[in-house]
């Protein structure tokens, strides 16, 4: 079963896309395209973190008995993800063109670094442990069916 490992990825993707599309909005200085799509990739990464940080991990954490290792690694990088959001934020607030793209493009790496640890590692962790309480954690996440 690799349920949680699919949806969780499948977001990751999602996320990456409007990210893409932000950064051409940036690219043509198209600042009302930009805020609009910077406004869609700041709500759907938050939500994503959020879906991690207070259910996937803490239900991982209380099923295995594991409290470090890879679960705090991640909680650390999303503590950068939500700066470098901001950062953006405060570019596309000032028009300032090169922050806002040098800040997209260091978080879309920080990004891909970021998903292919949880996607290869801790995502098929969750799958493996979860697997017997996956109607609780689908009850709690919105989309996850
Ligand atoms: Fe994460
Ligand atoms: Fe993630």
């Amino acid at each position: 079963m690799t349920i949680i490992t699919e949806f969780f990825s499948k977001q990751h993707r999602e996320c990456d896309a409007i990210l893409e599309q932000m950064e051409q909005a940036l690219n043509a200085e198209d600042w009302t395209t930009g805020a609009e799509k910077f406004a869609k990739m700041k709500q759907d990464i938050i939500d994503h973190l959020a879906n991690e940080e207070e259910i996937l991990f803490p239900m991982f954490q209380e099923k295995t008995g594991m409290q470090g290792g890879p679960v705090m690694v991640m909680l650390g990088e999303h503590v950068e993800i939500k700066s470098l959001i901001e950062r953006i934020d405060n570019a596309i607030t000032v028009q300032d063109t090169d922050e806002a793209l040098d800040t997209t493009e260091t978080l879309f790496m920080f990004l891909q670094q970021h998903n292919v640890k949880e996607e290869q590692m801790l995502y098929p962790m969750t799958d493996e442990a979860l697997r017997d309480y996956l109607p609780e954690l689908k009850a709690k996440i919105t989309g996850f069916e």
